[in-house]
Protein backbone atom coordinates (compact mmCIF):
# COMPACT_ATOMS: atom_id res chain seq x y z
CA UNK A 1 0.00 0.00 0.00
CA UNK A 2 2.98 2.35 0.96
CA UNK A 3 4.94 1.46 -2.37
CA UNK A 4 1.43 2.10 -3.76
CA UNK A 5 0.71 5.52 -2.59
CA UNK A 6 4.69 7.13 -2.76
CA UNK A 7 4.04 5.80 -6.73
CA UNK A 8 1.11 8.14 -6.99
CA UNK A 9 2.71 10.71 -5.46
CA UNK A 10 5.11 10.27 -7.29
CA UNK A 11 3.14 10.65 -10.52
CA UNK A 12 1.32 13.58 -9.34
CA UNK A 13 3.90 15.62 -8.49
CA UNK A 14 5.46 14.93 -12.20
CA UNK A 15 2.31 15.68 -14.08
CA UNK A 16 2.10 19.38 -11.87
CA UNK A 17 5.63 20.21 -12.76
CA UNK A 18 5.24 19.35 -16.53
CA UNK A 19 1.81 21.05 -16.67
CA UNK A 20 3.36 24.29 -14.80
CA UNK A 21 6.54 24.16 -17.31
CA UNK A 22 3.95 23.72 -20.29
CA UNK A 23 1.80 26.76 -19.32
CA UNK A 24 5.01 29.01 -18.19
CA UNK A 25 6.11 28.62 -21.83
CA UNK A 26 3.71 30.20 -22.99
CA UNK A 27 3.86 33.26 -21.05
CA UNK A 28 5.89 36.40 -20.08
CA UNK A 29 5.82 39.81 -18.97
CA UNK A 30 6.71 43.30 -20.46
CA UNK A 31 6.43 46.35 -18.11
CA UNK A 32 5.55 48.82 -18.17
CA UNK A 33 3.12 49.08 -21.00
CA UNK A 34 3.23 52.59 -21.77
CA UNK A 35 6.23 54.70 -20.64
CA UNK A 36 6.54 58.64 -20.95
CA UNK A 37 9.75 60.29 -20.46
CA UNK A 38 11.21 63.37 -21.18
CA UNK A 39 13.50 63.83 -24.00
CA UNK A 40 17.16 63.59 -23.23
CA UNK A 41 16.40 61.00 -20.25
CA UNK A 42 16.48 57.34 -19.98
CA UNK A 43 13.60 54.68 -20.84
CA UNK A 44 13.49 51.21 -19.21
CA UNK A 45 11.18 48.23 -19.86
CA UNK A 46 11.33 45.00 -17.73
CA UNK A 47 10.77 41.60 -19.55
CA UNK A 48 10.04 38.83 -17.08
CA UNK A 49 10.30 35.28 -17.95
CA UNK A 50 9.28 32.45 -15.83
CA UNK A 51 11.08 29.08 -16.78
CA UNK A 52 13.99 28.72 -19.16
CA UNK A 53 15.10 30.52 -22.11
CA UNK A 54 17.83 30.94 -24.56
CA UNK A 55 17.21 34.35 -26.52
CA UNK A 56 15.20 37.26 -25.84
CA UNK A 57 15.58 40.13 -28.87
CA UNK A 58 14.21 44.05 -28.39
CA UNK A 59 12.73 46.22 -31.19
CA UNK A 60 12.30 49.82 -31.47
CA UNK A 61 10.08 51.28 -33.94
CA UNK A 62 10.25 47.90 -36.02
CA UNK A 63 13.98 47.73 -35.95
CA UNK A 64 15.77 45.04 -33.83
CA UNK A 65 18.32 47.10 -31.58
CA UNK A 66 19.06 44.46 -28.92
CA UNK A 67 19.76 40.81 -28.47
CA UNK A 68 20.28 38.94 -25.19
CA UNK A 69 21.55 35.65 -25.03
CA UNK A 70 20.53 33.71 -21.86
CA UNK A 71 24.15 32.75 -21.18
CA UNK A 72 26.11 35.39 -23.52
CA UNK A 73 27.12 38.61 -23.99
CA UNK A 74 24.31 41.24 -24.89
CA UNK A 75 25.10 41.92 -28.92
CA UNK A 76 23.06 45.70 -29.79
CA UNK A 77 23.22 47.91 -32.81
CA UNK A 78 24.07 50.91 -30.95
CA UNK A 79 25.88 52.55 -27.56
CA UNK A 80 22.12 53.67 -26.72
CA UNK A 81 20.34 50.30 -26.19
CA UNK A 82 21.69 48.34 -23.22
CA UNK A 83 20.05 45.29 -21.15
CA UNK A 84 21.17 43.63 -18.07
CA UNK A 85 19.36 41.27 -15.86
CA UNK A 86 17.42 43.41 -13.24
CA UNK A 87 19.37 40.93 -10.48
CA UNK A 88 22.90 39.47 -11.19
CA UNK A 89 22.54 35.98 -12.11
CA UNK A 90 18.93 35.82 -11.88
CA UNK A 91 18.15 35.10 -15.55
CA UNK A 92 14.23 35.32 -15.28
CA UNK A 93 13.95 39.29 -15.36
CA UNK A 94 16.03 41.77 -17.97
CA UNK A 95 15.97 45.15 -17.65
CA UNK A 96 15.92 46.94 -21.21
CA UNK A 97 17.06 50.79 -21.27
CA UNK A 98 17.33 53.46 -23.71
CA UNK A 99 19.48 55.95 -23.04
CA UNK A 100 18.99 59.62 -24.18
CA UNK A 101 16.23 59.48 -25.23
CA UNK A 102 14.69 61.30 -28.30
CA UNK A 103 11.29 61.72 -30.02
CA UNK A 104 13.05 59.24 -32.48
CA UNK A 105 12.62 56.79 -30.07
CA UNK A 106 9.00 57.11 -29.44
CA UNK A 107 6.56 54.65 -30.37
CA UNK A 108 6.22 50.76 -30.46
CA UNK A 109 8.69 48.93 -28.29
CA UNK A 110 9.07 44.98 -28.85
CA UNK A 111 10.36 42.26 -26.87
CA UNK A 112 10.28 38.65 -28.01
CA UNK A 113 11.34 35.78 -26.47
CA UNK A 114 12.82 32.63 -28.72
CA UNK A 115 10.37 30.05 -28.87
CA UNK A 116 7.04 29.89 -28.01
CA UNK A 117 6.83 33.05 -25.82
CA UNK A 118 6.01 35.11 -28.38
CA UNK A 119 6.47 39.38 -28.32
CA UNK A 120 4.71 41.70 -26.39
CA UNK A 121 4.73 45.41 -27.03
CA UNK A 122 4.93 48.73 -24.87
CA UNK A 123 4.49 52.33 -25.58
CA UNK A 124 6.95 54.57 -25.29
CA UNK A 125 6.37 58.62 -25.54
CA UNK A 126 8.47 61.11 -25.36
CA UNK A 127 7.96 64.87 -24.23
CA UNK A 128 9.97 67.73 -25.38
CA UNK A 129 11.03 70.92 -24.31
CA UNK A 130 12.01 73.58 -26.70
CA UNK A 131 12.43 77.09 -25.75
CA UNK A 132 11.14 80.00 -24.35
CA UNK A 133 11.54 83.59 -24.78
CA UNK A 134 9.66 86.99 -23.79
CA UNK A 135 9.63 88.85 -26.95
CA UNK A 136 10.55 92.74 -26.37
CA UNK A 137 12.72 92.59 -24.14
CA UNK A 138 12.91 94.78 -21.50
CA UNK A 139 10.05 97.42 -21.00
CA UNK A 140 9.37 101.03 -19.18
CA UNK A 141 5.65 101.84 -18.98
CA UNK A 142 4.39 105.21 -17.08
CA UNK A 143 2.30 104.26 -13.97
CA UNK A 144 -1.44 102.76 -14.96
CA UNK A 145 -0.19 102.44 -18.61
CA UNK A 146 -1.52 99.08 -19.99
CA UNK A 147 1.50 96.91 -21.09
CA UNK A 148 1.47 93.83 -22.94
CA UNK A 149 4.03 91.21 -22.84
CA UNK A 150 4.64 88.74 -25.26
CA UNK A 151 5.43 85.16 -24.51
CA UNK A 152 6.58 82.94 -27.41
CA UNK A 153 7.38 79.02 -27.47
CA UNK A 154 8.85 76.49 -30.12
CA UNK A 155 9.09 72.88 -30.50
CA UNK A 156 7.14 71.87 -27.42
CA UNK A 157 5.64 68.16 -27.11
CA UNK A 158 2.73 68.10 -26.19
CA UNK A 159 1.71 71.78 -26.15
CA UNK A 160 3.48 73.07 -23.07
CA UNK A 161 1.25 74.26 -20.23
CA UNK A 162 2.42 78.16 -19.86
CA UNK A 163 2.28 80.11 -16.87
CA UNK A 164 3.24 83.74 -15.58
CA UNK A 165 4.64 85.17 -12.53
CA UNK A 166 5.32 89.05 -11.64
CA UNK A 167 8.03 89.61 -8.85
CA UNK A 168 7.62 85.75 -8.16
CA UNK A 169 3.85 86.00 -7.66
CA UNK A 170 1.85 83.94 -10.05
CA UNK A 171 -0.57 84.98 -12.30
CA UNK A 172 -4.30 84.05 -12.63
CA UNK A 173 -4.33 81.58 -15.26
CA UNK A 174 -7.14 83.13 -16.97
CA UNK A 175 -5.61 86.42 -17.49
CA UNK A 176 -2.94 85.17 -20.01
CA UNK A 177 -4.27 84.44 -23.60
CA UNK A 178 -2.43 81.41 -24.72
CA UNK A 179 -3.18 79.44 -28.13
CA UNK A 180 -1.08 76.55 -29.25
CA UNK A 181 -0.33 75.58 -33.36
CA UNK A 182 0.49 72.15 -33.92
CA UNK A 183 4.24 72.79 -36.51
CA UNK A 184 4.98 69.35 -37.88
CA UNK A 185 5.21 66.72 -34.74
CA UNK A 186 5.33 69.42 -31.87
CA UNK A 187 3.60 72.94 -30.46
CA UNK A 188 4.79 76.50 -31.17
CA UNK A 189 2.68 78.12 -28.45
CA UNK A 190 1.85 81.95 -27.88
CA UNK A 191 0.62 83.89 -24.60
CA UNK A 192 -0.29 87.19 -24.40
CA UNK A 193 -0.29 89.06 -20.44
CA UNK A 194 -1.95 92.40 -20.02
CA UNK A 195 -1.68 94.48 -17.48
CA UNK A 196 -1.62 97.70 -16.02
CA UNK A 197 1.99 98.89 -14.99
CA UNK A 198 1.50 99.54 -10.95
CA UNK A 199 5.69 99.31 -9.95
CA UNK A 200 8.98 98.03 -11.04
CA UNK A 201 7.78 94.23 -11.75
CA UNK A 202 10.20 91.45 -13.02
CA UNK A 203 7.57 89.62 -15.58
CA UNK A 204 8.41 85.88 -16.01
CA UNK A 205 6.80 83.46 -18.22
CA UNK A 206 7.12 79.52 -17.62
CA UNK A 207 6.15 76.78 -19.49
CA UNK A 208 6.28 72.50 -18.89
CA UNK A 209 5.00 69.61 -19.67
CA UNK A 210 4.11 66.72 -17.12
CA UNK A 211 7.12 64.88 -17.55
CA UNK A 212 9.71 67.83 -16.86
CA UNK A 213 10.58 68.51 -13.37
CA UNK A 214 11.72 72.01 -13.55
CA UNK A 215 9.40 74.41 -15.79
CA UNK A 216 11.44 77.26 -18.49
CA UNK A 217 11.32 80.25 -17.99
CA UNK A 218 12.00 83.58 -19.22
CA UNK A 219 12.02 86.78 -17.61
CA UNK A 220 12.22 90.72 -18.81
CA UNK A 221 12.37 93.91 -16.67
CA UNK A 222 9.17 96.06 -16.29
CA UNK A 223 10.52 99.69 -15.49
CA UNK A 224 8.08 101.67 -14.12
CA UNK A 225 8.15 106.13 -13.96
CA UNK A 226 5.52 107.78 -12.22
CA UNK A 227 2.97 109.36 -14.52
CA UNK A 228 3.63 113.15 -15.23
CA UNK A 229 0.79 115.63 -14.12
CA UNK A 230 -2.25 115.61 -16.38
CA UNK A 231 -1.75 118.70 -18.12
CA UNK A 232 -4.14 117.89 -20.69
CA UNK A 233 -7.34 118.76 -18.21
CA UNK A 234 -5.48 121.90 -16.79
CA UNK A 235 -5.15 122.95 -20.78
CA UNK A 236 -8.81 121.61 -21.52
CA UNK A 237 -10.19 123.77 -18.57
CA UNK A 238 -8.30 126.61 -19.50
CA UNK A 239 -8.99 126.33 -23.03
CA UNK A 240 -12.55 126.02 -22.18
CA UNK A 241 -13.14 129.09 -19.96
CA UNK A 242 -11.18 130.83 -22.76
CA UNK A 243 -13.58 129.96 -24.91
CA UNK A 244 -16.46 130.76 -23.03
CA UNK A 245 -15.11 134.02 -22.29
CA UNK A 246 -14.21 135.16 -25.92
CA UNK A 247 -17.81 133.97 -26.44
CA UNK A 248 -19.10 136.30 -23.68
CA UNK A 249 -17.39 139.16 -25.17
CA UNK A 250 -17.95 139.14 -28.42
CA UNK A 251 -22.23 138.91 -27.57
CA UNK A 252 -21.75 141.71 -25.13
CA UNK A 253 -19.97 143.78 -28.20
CA UNK A 254 -22.68 143.02 -30.88
CA UNK A 255 -24.98 143.75 -27.99
CA UNK A 256 -23.58 147.40 -27.80
CA UNK A 257 -23.08 147.96 -31.22
CA UNK A 258 -26.40 147.12 -32.04
CA UNK A 259 -27.55 149.41 -28.81
CA UNK A 260 -25.06 152.19 -30.22
CA UNK A 261 -26.38 152.11 -33.73
CA UNK A 262 -30.27 152.11 -32.35
CA UNK A 263 -29.17 155.32 -30.45
CA UNK A 264 -27.81 157.10 -33.24
CA UNK A 265 -30.76 155.69 -35.32
CA UNK A 266 -33.19 157.45 -32.93
CA UNK A 267 -31.20 160.71 -32.27
CA UNK A 268 -30.92 161.10 -36.16
CA UNK A 269 -34.67 160.53 -36.14
CA UNK A 270 -35.12 163.05 -33.76
CA UNK A 271 -33.27 165.38 -35.23
CA UNK A 272 -34.85 164.89 -38.46
CA UNK A 273 -38.25 165.33 -36.76
CA UNK A 274 -37.31 168.44 -34.99
CA UNK A 275 -35.84 170.00 -37.85
CA UNK A 276 -39.13 169.23 -39.37
CA UNK A 277 -40.79 170.78 -37.15
CA UNK A 278 -38.91 173.60 -37.05
CA UNK A 279 -38.92 174.72 -40.40
CA UNK A 280 -42.30 174.13 -40.25
CA UNK A 281 -42.77 176.97 -37.40
CA UNK A 282 -40.33 178.72 -38.99
CA UNK A 283 -42.68 178.84 -42.06
CA UNK A 284 -45.73 179.70 -39.88
CA UNK A 285 -44.20 182.48 -38.14
CA UNK A 286 -42.79 184.40 -41.10
CA UNK A 287 -45.73 183.53 -43.16
CA UNK A 288 -48.51 185.26 -40.91
CA UNK A 289 -52.60 184.58 -41.50
CA UNK A 290 -51.58 180.84 -42.72
CA UNK A 291 -53.45 178.07 -40.98
CA UNK A 292 -51.34 178.11 -38.14
CA UNK A 293 -51.56 182.23 -37.63
CA UNK A 294 -52.71 181.05 -34.10
CA UNK A 295 -49.57 180.93 -32.51
CA UNK A 296 -49.31 184.42 -32.70
CA UNK A 297 -52.76 186.01 -31.23
CA UNK A 298 -51.49 187.19 -28.18
CA UNK A 299 -49.28 189.63 -30.45
CA UNK A 300 -52.10 191.00 -32.48
CA UNK A 301 -54.25 193.09 -29.94
CA UNK A 302 -53.13 195.92 -27.41
CA UNK A 303 -54.68 196.45 -24.10
CA UNK A 304 -56.11 192.84 -23.96
CA UNK A 305 -56.52 191.69 -20.78
CA UNK A 306 -56.11 188.06 -20.95
CA UNK A 307 -52.88 186.33 -20.08
CA UNK A 308 -51.77 184.20 -22.18
CA UNK A 309 -51.86 180.50 -21.98
CA UNK A 310 -48.04 179.29 -20.22
CA UNK A 311 -48.45 176.73 -23.08
CA UNK A 312 -48.06 179.07 -26.06
CA UNK A 313 -45.29 180.82 -23.72
CA UNK A 314 -43.25 177.85 -23.79
CA UNK A 315 -43.93 177.14 -27.02
CA UNK A 316 -42.68 180.76 -27.83
CA UNK A 317 -39.40 179.92 -26.01
CA UNK A 318 -38.91 176.57 -27.52
CA UNK A 319 -39.05 178.40 -30.20
CA UNK A 320 -36.90 180.66 -29.60
CA UNK A 321 -34.41 178.09 -28.70
CA UNK A 322 -35.45 176.10 -31.93
CA UNK A 323 -34.07 179.09 -33.82
CA UNK A 324 -31.16 179.48 -31.96
CA UNK A 325 -29.98 175.56 -31.67
CA UNK A 326 -30.37 175.53 -35.97
CA UNK A 327 -29.48 178.64 -37.57
CA UNK A 328 -27.52 177.08 -40.26
CA UNK A 329 -30.52 175.71 -41.34
CA UNK A 330 -33.00 178.54 -41.32
CA UNK A 331 -33.04 180.64 -44.16
CA UNK A 332 -34.40 183.77 -42.17
CA UNK A 333 -33.04 185.13 -38.77
CA UNK A 334 -36.16 185.07 -36.24
CA UNK A 335 -36.01 187.61 -33.20
CA UNK A 336 -39.07 186.76 -30.60
CA UNK A 337 -38.85 189.00 -27.68
CA UNK A 338 -41.48 187.98 -25.16
CA UNK A 339 -42.21 189.98 -22.37
CA UNK A 340 -44.54 189.11 -20.03
CA UNK A 341 -44.23 190.80 -16.81
CA UNK A 342 -47.31 189.95 -14.61
CA UNK A 343 -50.54 189.02 -15.03
CA UNK A 344 -52.63 191.16 -14.44
CA UNK A 345 -53.39 193.89 -16.85
CA UNK A 346 -49.79 194.63 -17.37
CA UNK A 347 -49.27 195.15 -21.28
CA UNK A 348 -46.64 192.88 -22.94
CA UNK A 349 -44.69 193.61 -25.94
CA UNK A 350 -43.31 191.10 -28.31
CA UNK A 351 -41.52 191.40 -30.77
CA UNK A 352 -40.85 189.38 -34.04
CA UNK A 353 -38.55 190.15 -36.64
CA UNK A 354 -38.09 188.29 -39.39
CA UNK A 355 -34.47 188.72 -41.56
C1 LIG B 1 -1.51 53.16 -22.39
O1 LIG B 1 -1.83 54.28 -23.23
C2 LIG B 1 -2.99 54.02 -24.04
C3 LIG B 1 -3.14 55.19 -24.95
O2 LIG B 1 -2.86 56.36 -24.31
C4 LIG B 1 -4.19 53.78 -23.16
O3 LIG B 1 -5.31 53.51 -23.96
C5 LIG B 1 -3.92 52.63 -22.25
O4 LIG B 1 -4.99 52.45 -21.34
C6 LIG B 1 -2.66 52.85 -21.45
N1 LIG B 1 -2.35 51.65 -20.69
C7 LIG B 1 -1.98 51.72 -19.42
C8 LIG B 1 -1.75 50.39 -18.76
O5 LIG B 1 -1.85 52.74 -18.81
C1 LIG C 1 31.59 39.19 -22.33
O1 LIG C 1 32.21 40.47 -22.25
C2 LIG C 1 33.32 40.50 -21.35
C3 LIG C 1 33.80 41.92 -21.25
O2 LIG C 1 33.19 42.78 -22.10
C4 LIG C 1 34.39 39.54 -21.84
O3 LIG C 1 35.43 39.56 -20.94
C5 LIG C 1 33.79 38.20 -21.97
O4 LIG C 1 34.75 37.30 -22.52
C6 LIG C 1 32.59 38.17 -22.85
N1 LIG C 1 31.97 36.87 -22.84
C7 LIG C 1 31.80 36.11 -23.97
C8 LIG C 1 31.14 34.81 -23.77
O5 LIG C 1 32.14 36.53 -25.06
C1 LIG D 1 22.01 62.83 -26.25
O1 LIG D 1 21.71 62.90 -27.64
C2 LIG D 1 22.02 64.12 -28.27
C3 LIG D 1 21.59 64.03 -29.71
O2 LIG D 1 20.68 63.05 -29.92
C4 LIG D 1 23.50 64.38 -28.13
O3 LIG D 1 23.80 65.65 -28.69
C5 LIG D 1 23.91 64.37 -26.69
O4 LIG D 1 25.29 64.52 -26.54
C6 LIG D 1 23.49 63.08 -26.04
N1 LIG D 1 23.77 63.09 -24.62
C7 LIG D 1 24.31 62.09 -23.96
C8 LIG D 1 24.50 62.27 -22.50
O5 LIG D 1 24.63 61.07 -24.52
C1 LIG E 1 -6.85 85.40 -27.69
O1 LIG E 1 -6.05 85.70 -28.81
C2 LIG E 1 -6.62 85.26 -30.04
C3 LIG E 1 -5.62 85.55 -31.15
O2 LIG E 1 -4.64 86.42 -30.76
C4 LIG E 1 -7.94 85.98 -30.26
O3 LIG E 1 -8.52 85.54 -31.45
C5 LIG E 1 -8.85 85.71 -29.10
O4 LIG E 1 -10.03 86.43 -29.25
C6 LIG E 1 -8.18 86.09 -27.79
N1 LIG E 1 -9.03 85.69 -26.70
C7 LIG E 1 -9.26 86.49 -25.64
C8 LIG E 1 -10.14 85.95 -24.58
O5 LIG E 1 -8.76 87.60 -25.56
C1 LIG F 1 16.80 93.87 -18.25
O1 LIG F 1 16.76 94.32 -16.91
C2 LIG F 1 17.49 93.51 -16.00
C3 LIG F 1 17.25 94.02 -14.61
O2 LIG F 1 17.40 95.40 -14.56
C4 LIG F 1 18.95 93.56 -16.39
O3 LIG F 1 19.70 92.73 -15.53
C5 LIG F 1 19.09 93.05 -17.82
O4 LIG F 1 20.42 93.16 -18.25
C6 LIG F 1 18.22 93.84 -18.76
N1 LIG F 1 18.25 93.24 -20.05
C7 LIG F 1 18.37 93.95 -21.16
C8 LIG F 1 18.37 93.21 -22.45
O5 LIG F 1 18.49 95.16 -21.14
Amino acid sequence: MSLSWKSRAMLLHICLLLCAQGVMLQQFLLRPQNSTVLHGTDASFQAEVDGSWQVMTWHVRGFLVLSVPVNDNVTSSSEQFSARFCSAGDTRCVEFTIHNVTRRESGPIMCTVLGEYGSKTAQLYVEETGTINILGGNVTATQDQEVAFQCVTNTWFPAPTITWTLNGHAVDSSLPNTTSVADGDSFNSTSILKFHAVGNTIVACHATVPTSTNPLSSSVFLGVVPKPPDWTVLIAVVLSFGCFALLVLLILGIIFCCKRRKEKQSTYQDEMTRRVRTLSQISSVSVPGQSRGQVNTGFELEGQTSVQAPSELSDHSSRKETVYAMPDIVNSNVHVYANSVNQSGIRKHRHVTIV
